[in-house]
């Protein structure tokens, strides 16, 4: 049976793939044409972000039987389509989640010390002292929306920087957000009481466009804004606007409505505003943990039809 990955993942991964007695074919950023021949005698498919699993793909893809997604996110597979065919669609929940959260925390640093526009000003030459002064993230608040995986360890973790955490979800259990050390609070109130808010859902209906004019509009004046969950969740315009306005005063965005985003996009002409091309997941650790989890689930389920999630 053939394995087809298109987009790439840790070599320890490719290695227990073939070891399982699957041919891999690795085929890297396939144009959409290309994609639709080379999953015509797949039975497996490993992606990651890049790769989009859409209805017609899953048509031309006649010997398909399990789509392993290398991370978390799914938005990017038509898991309907999938689920009408038989093929089961796997993830790798977990093995990137330090690496997303510690990525968060960066973020959240960086933006509030201005590290990359310091950076650059260094690298151009300058020495600009008084321009960058910052702001100290002890002694404030924290509005995380969506406590799951990566929220919770990002709450963890910032106590540890002496910030206060309240959070907003409506799935999560109460004395699990105790044990945080987290104040549960809707989000009118988180949107009030936070200094910095940082999304972690997935995108889904409900979340995409969450942080819009509406929401930016009930936090306060000069509040600090991250997304590095899933591009959408935030509306870029609104967001371009309440950065113009100074409404919120810096913005910090691992992932983008458009991706990979380019210069066309007007927040990347923003001073208060810094990126990275969705590198929220992109450490050594994590990318071996999730190949090694998505190749032993494939090839579980190839091999033995197993069905594992890890
Ligand atoms: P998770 O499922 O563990 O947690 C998501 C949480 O969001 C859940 O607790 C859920 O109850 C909550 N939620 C759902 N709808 C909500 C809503 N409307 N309002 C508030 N909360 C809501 O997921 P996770 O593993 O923590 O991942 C979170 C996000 O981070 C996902 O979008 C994932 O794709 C993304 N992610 C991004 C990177 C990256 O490279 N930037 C890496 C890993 C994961
Ligand atoms: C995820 O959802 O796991 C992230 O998007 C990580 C990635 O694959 O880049």
């Amino acid at each position: 049976m053939k394995v087809l990955i298109t987009d790439p993942i840790a070599r320890e991964g490719v290695d227990i793939l073939r070891q399982a007695g699957l041919e891999v074919e690795e085929r890297l950023g396939l144009a959409p044409e290309a994609l639709l021949e080379a999953v015509k005698d797949a039975d497996g498919l490993v992606i990651r972000s890049n790769t989009k699993v859409t209805a017609e793909v899953v048509a031309a893809a006649d010997r398909l039987k399990v789509v392993g997604r290398a991370g978390t996110g799914l938005d990017n597979v038509d898991i309907e389509a999938c689920n009408k065919r038989g093929i089961v669609v796997m993830n790798t929940p977990g093995g990137n989640t330090n690496s997303a959260a510690e990525h968060t925390v960066a973020m959240m640093l960086a933006m509030s010390r201005h590290i990359p526009q310091a950076t650059a000003s260094m690298k151009a030459g300058k020495w600009e002292k008084k321009r960058f002064q910052g702001q100290e993230v002890a002694g404030k608040t924290l509005g995380i929306i969506g406590i799951g995986r990566i929220g919770s360890i990002v709450a963890e973790l910032v106590q540890g920087l002496r910030m206060k955490v309240v959070a907003f979800d409506p799935h999560i259990r109460p004395d699990l957000a105790e044990k945080l050390g987290v104040e549960l609070v809707d989000l009118d109130e988180l949107c009030r009481r936070a200094d910095y808010i940082s999304v972690h859902t997935p995108l889904l209906p409900e979340t995409k466009g969450l942080l819009n004019k509406d929401l930016f509009d009930r936090m306060k004046d000069g509040v600090m804004v991250l997304n590095c969950a899933r591009g959408g969740i935030v509306n870029e315009a609104d967001l371009y606007a309440a950065l113009k306005s100074g409404k919120v005063a810096a913005a910090a965005l691992d992932v983008f409505e458009k991706e990979p985003t380019t210069l066309e996009n007007p927040l990347l002409g923003l001073d208060n505003f810094i990126c990275t091309p969705h590198l929220g997941a992109s450490t050594r650790e994590a990318q071996e943990n999730v190949a090694v989890a998505v190749a032993n689930q494939i090839a579980a389920y190839l091999t033995k039809g197993e069905v594992r999630n890890a």
